[in-house]
């Protein structure tokens, strides 16, 4: 008989709720020590939710018996109901057409083709960093990563006051769950008193400006090789093409998903660098001489190996995507535990890249544990996911942020004006306060 998942009790929980509230994180540690690597934790009237940090209890349920475990109604309701049933959002046989057809656009070699529009909005927006006094970061790194996924999207010039608003709406649908997630008890208020509709209103104007957009370009005969040609030019198996509103949707979902995480990584990642000098130097050293011997940004990527190797230990220690959720359809067990079906699980991808069985010295920044390409296989780092489901975004991401890195080293040197390095787990992992320092090389 396999055995029950460990639980924390109600009382525990309710005795904790205000901290919770303001930082989850130092509570879910402090349980997995108590517990052990998974457990389980009551929030009363029956629901409960199972938090696990054992990496092969995650690799089972993304991967291994991934058919048995969908995502939870935060992603397929509560965030669908702002962007649609696009990849992220979608479940089944949807899920799977979708992500057939769209996969080969994400492949390395169809993005060869986008890199040097990224790289020339990745430098335009660098020069808004602002020198010699403290300087919360975070901000150009958002609009950073909005503008290289609109860019991959629309090479071709585009209305700017059509963008800053489609920005706008992806950040404040964003901003909406946030508060629905972390304020249940004012639910009915959301619901019944207008800032779910009003959020609704505006995510149906962020449509409308898209099918402009989409439709500029059906009428321009332009092919300019962008994501948005390879989406309007891809075919699922019986030959036809994405509906329009399909297509709305998985845009919408490309400026959600590719947008933030990235801007988080890319902040953490200049914090790291600004309390770890001798990174830079590397960083530099590395920049100049690819630079020098590579004639196309293919192959000065390839030749990034350290500034890799930076942004994998930034997203070891500070992982965006630091929860993944799946409920079970079956019951099911693992390695003696007991999981009935329609369980809530969250994997804790924080913990399990700080966990002391897999990690020497995981409070330390060392970027040199992600020698020798190890970072994708090492059997507890899940920075983008795992299995079939398992970020689309992962080589655009990883192609943007060496590009971002290396041209924010060879601009400047950083240093920390405000340390510890401070964090908002939200949906994602948020920096907060990322205050620093640039001087012009
Ligand atoms: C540092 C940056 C990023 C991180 C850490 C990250 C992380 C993740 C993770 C962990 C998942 C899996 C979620 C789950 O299994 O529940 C995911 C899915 C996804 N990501 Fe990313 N992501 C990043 C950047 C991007 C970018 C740049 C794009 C697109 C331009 C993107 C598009 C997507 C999409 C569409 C999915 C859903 C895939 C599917 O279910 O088929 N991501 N991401």
């Amino acid at each position: 008989m396999p055995d029950k998942i460990p639980a924390v009790s109600v009382f525990k929980f309710l005795a904790n709720a205000g901290s919770i509230l303001k930082n989850p994180l130092p509570f879910h540690k402090e349980n997995f020590e108590l517990k052990g690597d998974t457990f389980k934790l009551k929030l009363g009237f029956g629901n409960d939710v199972v938090f696990s940090r054992d990496p092969e209890f995650a690799k089972y349920s993304l991967q291994k018996n991934q058919r048995n475990y969908s995502k939870s109604p935060i992603q397929t309701k509560d965030l669908a109901k702002y962007v649609g049933e696009g990849l992220l959002t979608a479940e089944g046989d949807h899920w799977k057409k979708q992500r057939k057809l769209i996969q080969p656009a994400f492949h390395k070699k169809q993005l060869a083709q986008l890199l040097d529009a990224m790289h020339e909005v990745i430098k335009e927006e660098l020069l808004r960093v602002e020198t010699h006094k403290p300087f919360d970061v975070f901000e150009v790194f958002n609009d950073l990563a909005f503008m290289t996924v609109v860019k991959a999207l629309f090479k071709t010039d585009v209305d700017r006051d059509k963008i800053n608003r489609l920005q706008y709406i992806t950040e404040q649908a964003q901003k909406m769950l946030v508060k629905e997630l972390r304020q249940p008890f004012k639910a009915w208020y959301f619901k019944y008193g207008g800032p779910i509709d009003k959020h609704l209103a505006l995510t149906k104007e962020a449509r409308v400006i898209l099918k402009e957009l989409v439709q500029e370009r059906k009428d321009s005969g332009d092919k300019p090789g962008d994501l948005l040609d390879m989406l309007l030019d891809s075919q699922y198996e019986d030959g036809g093409f994405m509906e329009e509103e399909q297509l709305i949707d998985e845009i919408l979902i490309l400026f959600s998903a590719g947008h933030e995480t990235t801007s988080n990584a890319l902040t953490f990642t200049a914090e790291l660098l600004a309390i770890n000098p001798i990174w830079q130097d590397k960083i530099y050293e590395e920049y100049a001489f690819a630079k020098a011997n590579s004639t196309t940004l293919n192959e000065f990527l390839r030749k990034c190996t350290v500034t890799k190797q930076v942004l994998e230990e930034t997203m070891r220690m500070y992982p965006p995507a630091y929860f993944i959720d799946r409920v079970n359809i079956e019951d099911d067990e693992h390695n003696g535990m007991e999981i009935p079906a329609g369980s809530n699980l969250l994997f804790s991808v924080i913990e399990i890249h700080k966990h002391k069985d897999f990690w020497d010295r995981a409070d330390q920044f060392d970027p040199t544990r992600f020698d020798d390409n190890a970072g994708m296989k090492h059997p507890a780092y899940f920075p983008f996911g795992a299995g079939p489901r398992m970020c689309i975004g992962n080589n655009f991401a990883m192609y943007e942020m060496i590009l971002a890195v290396t041209e924010l080293v060879a601009m400047f040197k950083i240093t920390p004006k405000s340390t510890p390095i401070e964090i908002l787990p939200l949906i994602t992992l948020k920096p907060k306060n990322a205050m620093l320092e640039f001087i012009p090389r």
